[in-house]
Parts: C-alpha cells; sequence; structure tokens
C-alpha cells in the first residue's frame, strides 16, 4: 500500500491568505502538531522538496518555516539534511497544549496568588468599563476637542524629531513641556516654581501614588477629605498608609475635627479648589490654619488641583501652594479635565529638597510619559491653545450647568435638590434625607442614566444622600431628557417603597 503523505496524516494544511504568509502559516501548523504531540520528539520530518510537493507550494515557504523552528529549538538538524523534532520539547508543554486534553484537565480551584495589599476599586466595578451615558461626571466635551490640532501637532514632533528623541530623556520629564507648565501654573494659579520642580506623570493618579510610595513609610498617616475621591484612597491603601477620613464643612476639610482623630499625621491630601466631590472652595482661614498644622506635625500637603480652571461665578482662587513660605505643600495638576482623560499626562510641582528622590523613584516605575505627546503638549500650551480651549469650553460647561439645575427644578418633584457649588463639570444633587443614594443610582442606571452615588466617596455613613451628576459631556437636550428619565425613575421608587 503506498504510504500515506504526512500532510494528510496529520492534517497539516496550507490556503493562500493576505492576511498570513504560507511561510508563517506552515510555521504554526507544524509547532501546533508539535505542542499537540501528534509529532513526537525524535520524529523525522520529510524533506522541504517533498513537503512543499505535497502542500502543492514553492520550496521557499517551507524553508523558511523550518528554519524559524530551528532557531526557536522545535526541530533539530540542518535544513537539507535531515530535520528531526527535537528531543527537549519537555512532556507537560506536549500535554497541557493539547486541548482535547485540556478539557479533561481537573479544573483548579484555588484562588490566584495577589497581594493582600492590591487595592479593591470598586469604581472600576461599576461604570468605567461601560459605554458612557448621560450623566456620568467629569468627562469633558469630546464635540470641543481640538483633535485636528493635536494630530498636527504630533505629526510635526515626529516629523521633527532631534536626537533627544533616540534617550530615554530625564525622569523629571520632557524639558519643553516642565518649562511650559511652569509657566502656566505661575500665571493661572499663582504657583511658585521652576521647571526643575516639576515631574510630568501619567496622569494625576501616578503623581498620588508616587508620593504615597515616596516620601511615607508603610503605616504612616495621611488625612484625606471624607466624602473624598476614592481612587486617592485607593493610592493610599496600596501604599500601606493609614488613611484617616477627616469630615469636611463649608469652609473644607475641618482641620480641628482632624486633630481630634489622629493628631500627628504625616501627609494631608485636599482638593481646597473644588472639593471633591461637593464642590466647595477651601475658605482661605482653612488653608492658613491647614499650612500651619502641616508645619508644626512636619507633614507635607497634597494639593490636588484637578478642576481649578473650571469655575465660574467667582474668580479663580490662587492655588494653596501659592501661600506655602514653608516648603509643605505638593501641587498635583492634570491634562484630564482641561484636555482629556485619555491623554494620561500629568504632573507633580515638587519643592526641591525631594526632587531628586522624587525623580528616582520615577525612573523605576515608568520613565516618563511618551515623547512626543509631551512634545505636543508643551507646544499646545506654549501657543495659547490650552487656554484658549478652556475658555471655550467654560462658556459650554457654564450653559450645561444651567441647564441641569434648570431641569432639575423643573422635573426634581420633592426627589432631587442641585447643590449650589455653580463650579465645575459636575454637582452634587441631594435625595430626601432616609432615601438611599446607592439605590436611588442602581434605579438611575436601569432608567438609563449614569450617576455615582455621594457615599461611594464616603467612608463615613452620610447624614443626607446624593446623586453626583455630570453635565460637561452633554448637550442640553440630552441633559433635559435624561434628568426627566432620573426624576420619573426615583419617584417610582419612593411611590413603591412607601405603598
Ligand atoms: C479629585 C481628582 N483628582 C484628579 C483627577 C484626575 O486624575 P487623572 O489625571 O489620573 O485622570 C480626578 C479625575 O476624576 C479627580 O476627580
Amino acid at each position: 500500500m503506498p504510504k500515506r503523505p504526512l500532510t494528510v496524516l496529520l492534517g497539516l494544511n496550507v490556503r493562500t491568505s493576505r492576511d498570513v504568509p504560507l511561510h508563517r502559516q506552515l510555521y504554526l501548523g507544524i509547532r501546533g502538531l508539535i505542542l499537540d504531540g501528534r509529532l513526537k520528539p525524535g520524529a523525522r520530518l520529510p524533506s522541504t522538496r517533498n513537503l512543499a510537493n505535497e502542500l502543492m507550494v514553492s520550496r521557499t515557504p517551507v524553508l523558511n518555516a523550518f528554519e524559524q523552528l530551528i532557531f526557536e529549538g522545535y526541530l533539530e538538524g540542518k535544513v537539507g539534511s535531515g530535520t528531526r523534532v527535537s528531543a527537549c520539547i519537555p512532556g507537560d508543554v506536549r500535554h497541557l497544549s493539547s486541548s482535547t486534553e485540556l478539557a479533561h484537565l481537573p479544573k483548579s480551584r484555588r484562588k490566584p496568588r495577589v497581594a493582600r495589599r492590591a487595592p479593591v476599586y470598586l469604581f472600576d466595578k461599576t461604570l468605567s468599563a461601560m459605554p458612557i451615558r448621560p450623566l456620568r461626571p467629569g468627562l469633558p466635551d469630546i464635540g470641543s476637542l481640538p483633535l485636528k490640532l493635536w494630530s498636527r501637532l504630533t505629526a510635526k514632533h515626529w516629523r521633527e524629531a532631534g536626537s533627544e528623541f533616540t534617550q530615554h530623556g530625564d525622569s523629571l520629564g520632557f524639558l519643553p513641556l516642565r518649562k511650559a507648565i511652569c509657566e502656566y501654573v505661575s500665571r493661572s494659579r499663582a504657583v511658585r516654581c521652576e521647571p526643575d520642580q516639576v515631574l510630568i506623570t501619567s496622569g494625576a493618579q501616578q503623581a498620588l501614588y508616587l508620593c504615597a510610595t515616596t516620601l511615607l513609610d508603610v503605616g504612616e498617616t495621611i488625612w484625606m477629605e471624607d466624602p473624598g475621591y476614592p481612587r486617592a484612597r485607593a493610592a493610599f491603601s496600596s501604599a500601606k498608609l493609614k488613611t484617616v477620613p477627616v469630615p469636611v464643612d463649608a469652609e473644607g476639610l475641618e482641620v480641628s475635627a482632624g486633630m481630634k482623630k489622629q493628631p500627628a499625621p504625616q501627609m494631608i491630601y485636599v482638593t481646597p479648589s473644588f472639593q471633591c466631590p461637593l464642590g466647595l472652595m477651601m475658605s482661605l482661614p482653612r488653608r492658613f490654619e491647614l499650612l500651619r498644622i502641616a508645619t508644626e506635625k512636619n507633614a507635607w500637603i497634597l494639593e490636588d488641583d484637578y478642576f481649578s480652571e473650571y469655575r465660574y461665578g467667582t474668580n479663580p482662587v490662587a492655588s494653596l501652594q501659592s501661600l506655602d513660605r514653608n516648603d509643605r505643600v505638593i501641587y498635583i495638576g492634570n491634562f484630564s479635565k482641561s484636555v482629556v482623560p485619555f491623554l494620561r499626562i500629568g504632573f507633580l510641582i515638587v519643592p526641591p529638597s525631594i526632587v531628586n528622590i522624587i525623580r528616582m523613584a520615577r525612573s523605576t516605575v515608568s520613565r516618563q510619559p511618551p515623547g512626543v505627546d509631551q512634545a505636543a503638549l508643551a507646544e499646545f500650551i506654549g501657543e495659547g491653545h490650552l487656554e484658549r480651549h478652556i475658555r471655550a469650553t467654560l462658556q459650554i460647561y457654564r450653559s450645561r450647568h444651567e441647564a441641569l439645575v434648570d431641569a432639575i427644578r423643573q422635573y426634581g418633584n420633592g426627589m432631587l435638590e442641585p447643590s449650589a457649588t455653580g463650579i465645575g463639570m459636575y454637582l452634587v444633587a441631594w435625595l430626601p434625607r432616609g432615601v438611599d443614594d446607592r439605590r436611588a443610582a442602581k434605579v438611575a442606571f436601569a432608567s438609563g442614566v449614569d450617576t455615582v452615588p455621594l457615599s461611594s466617596f464616603s467612608v463615613r455613613p452620610l447624614r443626607r444622600g446624593g446623586l453626583v451628576l455630570g453635565y460637561s459631556a452633554y448637550d442640553a437636550k440630552r441633559i433635559r431628557t435624561a434628568t426627566r428619565h432620573l426624576c420619573d425613575a426615583l419617584f417610582n421608587m419612593k411611590n413603591t417603597t412607601t405603598n
């Protein structure tokens, strides 16, 4: 009986394809046969000429595939003088890669090993991974993004790449961007700094994490506003800091309450220009009190100035950093709000005494953000585009804020009451006392409206629940429709609870 060709016996097949070249198909096919155990160690392969004939292809792709398999150690011998499956392929690899055998393997019930300190992001479990719907908070208006300008700038910087593009660069970040940021924040926020105090980060999140891990030891104390920014809390807890939740009142973080709870903090995290999420501005007396305590206790203050640009109704307030005379304040800025979160560029401005330690810490995590984006952003700021973009979006956000407040007043029906902050990209709408805001957010979600319950920002139970509602990313019509649906859903929830 004539011997059946190996290709027929093993089902090795190739076909002309635009996506996967022939040599790659052959390489993957033979490698699969080896890993499946159908070609055993020591098995002799047909000559490349015979294999090419059997498969009705030219010899070149077969030669290329064999060379690659020999190079990677799957085959041994010399192309042209007999090739065998390598004797060193371990049995367990063959066993595990066989799809039929894999299906019959007992399922491991063991939990994957992760560190106990691995943080749990409640936020990520809920909205972040889902498609965006009104009134999800904190997102910039996509239609206003200067995308053409941005692509022109990035293309230009790739084209004009200089010698600095061939290096890893300073871990503080791209110098022209540090200079541009320095000028911008001293102009707009009265921040006092030199370019060598600026460290470019991958968003504010990395800045928080770097400070938490570099400046404090495990178990040391950080005061944090309560309610406060959950991602900051997550960064601090993954650095194994002891986070002390400190209440906020109309003037900002209650320093006296903090002193009662834990009088010796090593760090204090605040959002003074727009308290996250209540939207209140820290008063001047409270700013001075905070600076005094930080100096007395030798504590760092992390000033997260995440929303400073979007303030209307009143003039911008200077940063806390601008009042600091004792090098206690570390200023954190970002471009997630004023440009777009996807850019992933933020920055830290640190006192000169810790520039080097922060620079070294940064170089071990991620050396610096992508260079071309930094170069494009430097020009975007330097040429005044950032400030123009902020002025334009500010107008849009102002009218959307009004649209949301009007819609809540029109449809609220006793279920929602807008807070009177008048700034930012979102607002807190208060629910009637006794209404569980997590349940309200679930009901809202089912009615097609994204909201974030105020209690998800809070460690202690709240005296009154609320929903955080965004307006910056949606036009007035969508805001009105979503608010009507939301209010109807909340009203029905109340009726079904009381009936
Ligand atoms: C309080 C606060 N800080 C900073 C940021 C920005 O973070 P990132 O720059 O990592 O996007 C946000 C975004 O929602 C925020 O709410």
